[in-house]
């Protein structure tokens, strides 16, 4: 029996993946000890789990480093690698949202949005047929409308607690969020007799 690589995103969604693959019954208490490891055998099922940032997790399976891997849909919108996306695993739920201070962005011909996300802005915007200069952030993006960095942020918005707290309110919204269950193409066909069964489990677990 060949070992299954998965990779889960670190943050938000990683507790909520654990939860998962100990609801279909792999003993996940490794991942859960207080280290620094990177890379976590789960013997008992044979798989072996790497934590990554999230934006790292589609690389690792597009190139087949990984099997599979746990990561938002907010990651797989913005790079679009080739992968299959294969299951909803509605945790990790929010919405990709324009938001900045009220009527921030009326009647501006030319707006500055502030992003993590470049081409899922880029395309948003491009569709609607507004142009804007994209500034791209790496980290709290609500920041940027508050300094007067940008007119507008495109960011994703779970709770609104942190928009709220700052004066921010949603513009529009643009995409519905959730975690995905992600493939590599060649370990579909290569390791399906090992995959199957526990995208099987998943898919009933969540549904
Ligand atoms: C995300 C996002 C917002 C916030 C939204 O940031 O960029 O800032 O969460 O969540 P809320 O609607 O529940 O307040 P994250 O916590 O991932 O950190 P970052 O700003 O460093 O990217």
């Amino acid at each position: 029996m060949e070992t299954i690589k998965m990779a889960i995103a670190k943050g938000r969604l990683a507790k909520y993946s654990i939860e998962l693959l100990e609801g279909i019954g792999i003993d996940c208490q490794v991942l859960k000890e207080d280290n620094r490891k990177l890379v976590f055998s789960l013997s008992s099922h044979n798989i072996e789990v790497i934590l990554l940032k999230a934006a790292d997790v589609p690389t690792y399976v597009e190139h087949g480093a990984v099997d599979m891997g746990i990561v938002g849909k907010d990651v797989l919108m913005e790079q679009e690698k080739q992968l299959y996306e294969v299951v909803d695993l509605k945790f990790g739920n929010c919405k990709f949202s324009v938001a900045g201070k009220p009527s921030s962005a009326n009647g501006k011909k030319h707006l500055r949005v502030a992003t993590k996300y470049p081409n899922v802005t880029k395309k948003y915007f491009t569709e609607k047929g507004q142009s804007v200069e994209i500034i791209r952030q790496e980290g709290s993006v609500e920041l940027a409308p508050l300094m007067g960095l940008s007119d507008v942020i495109v960011d994703i918005v779970e709770t609104g607690k942190t928009l709220k707290e700052n004066g921010l309110v949603v513009l529009e919204d643009i995409a519905s969020i959730s975690a995905r269950l992600v493939l590599n193409k060649v370990s579909f066909k290569t390791k399906k007799k090992e995959i199957s069964p526990i995208i099987d489990l998943i898919t009933e677990k969540v549904n």
